[in-house]
């Protein structure tokens, strides 16, 4: 039998300039084989055969399908079927193999990520996105984020990430003890004080940069409580949410809006997961305010910008036109959190 060196089956990012992943580099060895193939019942078979065939233990069967049932296909939306260990933690969800039976593609778990966008698993094709999405790709940037780069906000009028989460937390009085999703999280900077809450069953930290997620990574892995938590990485598209319909109760998007490359799309989208009475919350740059002088506002609307700065105006125009309502605002200089409700 050959033997297999630990550090040969490293992800790539280990080896480079990111810091080493110990517990997860084991898990590659016994990462399960799937055979998806040997499945072909019905939906809701598979979903408990693929269930009972990992655990046995006919007590969180319920809780087992739930989780089959929470990623959806970016392609078609349809549940995905998910077979590896039960749980909704990283550890579990590295080692889970996913796959939606409707257009047979496979997903699964990137170096410490489960990547759901429609490019997974492309080889020939790649795809460049805006320079709002392009730039937070980057290694370097990703690691300044949160050395730096995020409290830069501050001078814009952003409270900093304590006050912002306390006030995100007051308009998701009604989502508690539900599933959030941190849309566009970056770093993790928030979905690690959501997780840490212990508000939320369940927390998805979401981005689609990869360098972001290990980054998010990184910092939750320094955090013993945070590697066992109801918290997932996931690296998905704004404008193609892996979530059926109606499947979310809260939206947290920081910081974000002005980096997506269609908001319009981005909205549309998170109001398509967000379940009735489902509440999102976001954070971003505006345009002016209703004190920005006139010259000034001349000059922002004419130049180009590589962001999609947004009046208050128009970010409560595209929430309504998504059908969102209860919208409200807090604005500070440049900052908005601004908050909507699925009817
Ligand atoms: C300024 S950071 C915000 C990070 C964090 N939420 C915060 O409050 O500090 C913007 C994030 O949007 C993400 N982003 C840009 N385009 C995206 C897209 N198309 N889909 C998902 N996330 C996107 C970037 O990768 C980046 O992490």
């Amino acid at each position: 039998m050959a033997i297999v060196s630990t550090s040969s089956l490293r992800p790539l990012h280990q080896s480079s300039s990111f810091p080493k992943c110990p517990n997860f580099s084991h898990y590659s060895r016994f990462r399960p084989r799937l055979h998806f193939s040997s499945l072909r019942l019905s939906s809701s078979a598979i979903r408990a055969t693929a269930a009972v065939a990992v655990e046995p233990d006919l007590g969180t069967l319920q809780n087992q399908k739930l989780e089959v049932d929470l990623f959806a296909c970016p392609v078609c939306y349809e549940p995905l079927i998910r077979k590896g260990p039960p749980g909704f933690n990283l550890p579990a969800i590295y080692r889970s193999g996913f796959k939606c039976k409707r257009c047979n593609k496979s997903y699964s778990s990137k170096d410490i990520y489960l990547d759901l966008t429609i490019t997974a698993g492309l080889r020939e094709y790649s795809e460049v996105k805006p320079t709002g999405t392009e730039l937070f790709r980057s290694p370097l940037v990703s690691f300044l984020y949160e050395r730096g780069w995020r409290q830069n906000f501050n001078q814009s009028g952003f409270p900093g990430p304590d006050e912002e989460f306390n006030m995100a937390q007051d308009y998701f009085k009604s989502a508690e003890g539900g599933l959030l999703v941190d849309v566009s999280c970056g770093s993790g900077l928030f979905s690690r004080k959501f997780a840490k809450s212990g508000t939320y069953s369940r927390v998805i930290a979401l981005d689609f940069s990869e360098n972001m997620l290990r980054q998010c990574y990184d910092f939750i892995k320094s955090d013993d409580t945070l590697l066992t938590t109801n918290l997932a990485l996931v690296r998905a598209d704004v404008s193609r949410l892996p979530f059926s319909s109606g499947s979310v109760d809260a939206v947290h998007a920081g910081a974000a809006l002005h980096c997506w490359p269609s908001p319009s799309n981005a909205i549309a989208e998170i109001t398509r997961i967000l379940r009735s009475g489902g509440v999102f919350v976001g954070t971003t740059f505006l345009r002016y305010n209703s004190s920005t002088p006139w010259i000034i506002r001349t000059l922002r609307e004419s130049s180009r910008q590589n962001y999609i700065y947004l009046t208050e105006e128009e970010i409560k125009d595209v929430c309504t036109s998504c059908g969102l309502t209860n919208y409200s605002s807090k604005v500070q200089q440049y900052f908005i959190m601004f908050s909507a409700q699925k009817p």
